[in-house]
């Protein structure tokens, strides 16, 4: 039988950066900006460098194993989103897939047409679409609550007719970390005529993805924090790719996975984002998550089940101590894994964000100040510059928490 809680001490004994000489002891908690790798990935990068790091593609010898090392990873990929062959772009970050994105999408639009970004979002997912105002188009914002830092969905009704082609959305900020109703949203946009963008970065690290139940047209995440190397994924749903005008080197137009990667990409941390995937099924095997019938994607989702739990009651330690002082939350206090994501950010009445930060570093904490290119959000919030973010995932543990709670008490 599959077991039924994750297995703490297993996980951790994956990541060689819990072992460090020099930073085993190091408590990480700005995983939103990045996460550790497990040595699925670390192995993998190191065999395309010692072994194969050549020209891919070629006959035989290194040319051809690094090819195929590549090719693995292309094949493994879209299970994390459950997505098919073909469907994924590898670009070297999100910020430039959306960069790109906006150009194809420009090419199949006309002057007049409504383009809907959030003040939620991380500035990857609203500056390169803002931008398209520059060419004629009317992009429209939906607002979050000043007060906290959510979005309405009632309020994107009022924006979207018959003019919308595209609405673009985080799946839960950076900040906020709330969930948005991304298939709602969806039906809503569809309904309109217009195509939505999903932003996943802040998601990705803590939930299978599933961008058939999701009904979106493009989702975007970021593997270097979702325990890889340092790309970024991109889905486009097969008829939306068909609008895409070609972004590559005109003689790749014809090949789908070229179409919206004009930069070449890494080819050693496409070969190593297999490990990600490598890691998700020796979770799996560890937990006997073996049931025959369970494809890669049942299997990767039933292993964020278990990542899900653990991660809902460091939030209920940290959301629960963080109610009783104060502070502002950015999103919702519920510590409830079908509500928000376990990156928690905040402001406090006692200390300044820089102030939290290093009184937490000075023992050994890592946590977050800053406004993590969510500007926007902060502006809205009429909060001055700065937020302390403390972002855990599933390789954090409750003692983790416990020990920074304790700083905290004294600083908050
Ligand atoms: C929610 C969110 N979206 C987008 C990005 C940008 O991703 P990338 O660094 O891959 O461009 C980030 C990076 O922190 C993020 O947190």
């Amino acid at each position: 039988m599959a077991a039924s809680q994750l297995d703490i001490g297993y996980v951790r004994s994956l990541f060689p950066a819990f072992h460090h000489p020099d930073w085993a002891e190091w408590i990480h908690l700005e995983n939103a900006g990045g996460s550790y790798v497990p040595r699925h990935v670390i192995d993998l990068l190191t065999q395309f460098y010692t072994a194969t790091k050549v020209q891919p593609y070629g006959r035989g010898g290194p040319s051809e194993a690094a090819g195929d090392a590549m090719d693995r990873a292309i094949s493994l990929l879209p299970a994390t989103l459950n997505a098919q062959a073909g469907e994924v772009h590898i670009g070297p970050s999100t910020s430039q897939n959306t960069y790109v994105l906006a150009n194809a999408l420009r090419a199949g639009m006309i002057e007049g047409d409504e383009v809907i970004v959030t003040n939620q979002d991380h500035e990857a997912n609203i500056g390169s679409w803002r931008r398209l105002a520059e060419t004629g188009l009317t992009v429209k914002e939906w607002s979050v609550d000043p007060e906290t830092g959510l979005l309405d969905v009632d309020d994107l009704e009022t924006l979207l007719n018959a003019r919308t082609r595209l609405v673009c959305v985080t799946h839960a900020s950076n900040l906020a970390g709330t969930i948005n109703p991304v298939r709602q949203i969806a039906d809503l946009v569809h309904t309109a005529g217009g195509l939505l963008v999903v932003d996943g970065v802040s998601w990705a690290p803590h939930a299978a993805v599933d961008v058939v139940d999701l009904d979106c047209d493009i989702y975007l995440y970021s593997t270097y924090k979702t325990y890889g190397p340092h790309l970024g994924l991109c889905y486009t749903r097969p008829e939306v790719l068909d609008q895409l005008a070609h972004q590559g080197h005109y003689f790749n137009a014809t090949k789908p996975t070229t179409r919206l990667t004009p930069a070449g990409p890494d080819h050693a941390a496409i070969a190593a984002a297999a490990g990600i995937v490598d890691y998700y099924e020796d979770l799996a095997d560890h937990h006997r998550i073996d049931d025959p019938d369970v494809d890669l994607v049942g299997r990767i989702a039933k292993v964020f089940d278990l990542v899900a739990d653990h991660e809902e009651r460091l939030m209920r330690e940290l959301l629960g101590f963080l109610a009783t002082k104060p502070i502002r939350l950015i999103g919702v206090p519920d510590a409830d894994r079908s509500l928000r994501a376990p990156t928690i950010a905040f402001t406090s009445e006692r200390a300044t964000p820089a102030e939290v930060a290093t009184t937490l570093a000075d023992v050994g904490i890592g946590i977050g100040h800053g406004d993590f290119y969510a500007r926007r959000l902060v502006d809205a919030m009429g909060i001055e510059n700065e937020v302390i973010r403390i972002s855990a995932v599933h390789y954090n543990t409750v003692d983790e928490i416990d020990r920074t709670i304790e700083v905290l008490d004294k600083t908050l």
